[in-house]
């Protein structure tokens, strides 16, 4: 019988294959939202994966970005992201993965986070680390943001919560940290915090989808994921930063001072 992890690690390399295909062989590109974009890779991608999750697990909920919104109370519950980095896809850019997570009475069990052009797979299991391409990883130790690079990320909105980010980014660099970085994939950078390459990463509106399974990776990788206020992420709309748990308290007042009002 198929568990969890091997359902999801067969959702994600098919997923991965069909972004593979869309993306070598073209693909049409439409608006969801103002600077919002959606392709028929994304959709095909989301199909397949809920497929393969149906066939084994038929009364598992599913909630993913594009076609499924499952019941998020439910005790079986996949988050998924079909395509995340939209964006770099539509732009040819191959910096994108398929994003899916498993959650038992609302708690990650496993993700699974996949690059398919890069064959860079991350994954994680509640209690049993996280690796990438098979090698554990783990945070990076650093104490101060002086020594470490910031990942960041905009929400599709280009009023005050971009001027929030930026003046977020603003504080940032005035403790003197290495420098930001915006690669335009939530799951690869909550990925690039739980291998140590980022010191921490934040964004002001993420949809679970985009850090389900990147939060149980960076929290098995020995770091801390929180929202902005230091709340525990909700399995909704939400702020979020993840660190490697040593930089957290200095990040903290940074990303909540600019924070908008919910
Ligand atoms: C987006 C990406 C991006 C982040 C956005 C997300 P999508 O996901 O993860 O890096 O900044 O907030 O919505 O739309 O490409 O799946
Ligand atoms: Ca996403
Ligand atoms: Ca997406």
């Amino acid at each position: 019988m198929l568990n969890t992890f091997d359902v999801a690690m067969c959702a994600a390399r098919e997923a991965g294959g069909i972004l593979s295909h869309f993306f070598d062989e073209g693909f049409s590109v439409r608006l969801k939202g103002v600077s919002d974009l959606v392709t028929d890779a994304d959709v095909s991608a989301e199909r397949r994966i809920a497929a393969v999750i149906r066939e084994a697990f038929p009364d598992h909920a599913i909630l993913g970005e594009e076609e499924n919104a499952g019941d998020i109370n439910a005790e079986h519950l996949w988050v998924v992201d079909p395509l995340d980095g939209t964006t770099n896809f539509a732009h040819h850019i191959p910096h994108f993965a398929v994003s899916i997570a498993y959650l038992h009475h609302g708690k990650a069990e496993c993700g699974v986070i996949l690059n398919p052009i890069r064959d860079d797979l991350y994954v994680a299991r509640r209690g049993h680390g996280a690796t990438h391409n098979g090698k554990p990883i783990r945070v990076g130790n650093q104490q101060n943001l002086s020594e470490v690079l910031v990942g960041i990320g905009f929400a599709y909105d280009r009023g005050a919560m971009m001027e929030a980010t930026l003046a977020a980014v603003g504080d940032c660099f005035r403790q003197q940290i290495h420098g930001v970085r915006r690669f335009g994939t939530a799951s690869l950078d909550l990925a690039h915090v739980a291998s140590g390459l980022y010191g921490a990463y934040f964004e002001y509106q993420l949809s679970p989808w985009d850090f389900a399974a990147g939060q149980l990776l960076v929290e098995e990788a020995g770091g801390v994921v929180t929202t902005c206020d230091g709340q525990s992420p909700p399995i909704k709309k939400t702020t979020l930063l993840a660190s490697n748990g040593l930089l957290h308290d200095q990040l903290l007042p940074i990303v909540r001072q600019h924070m908008l009002p919910s």
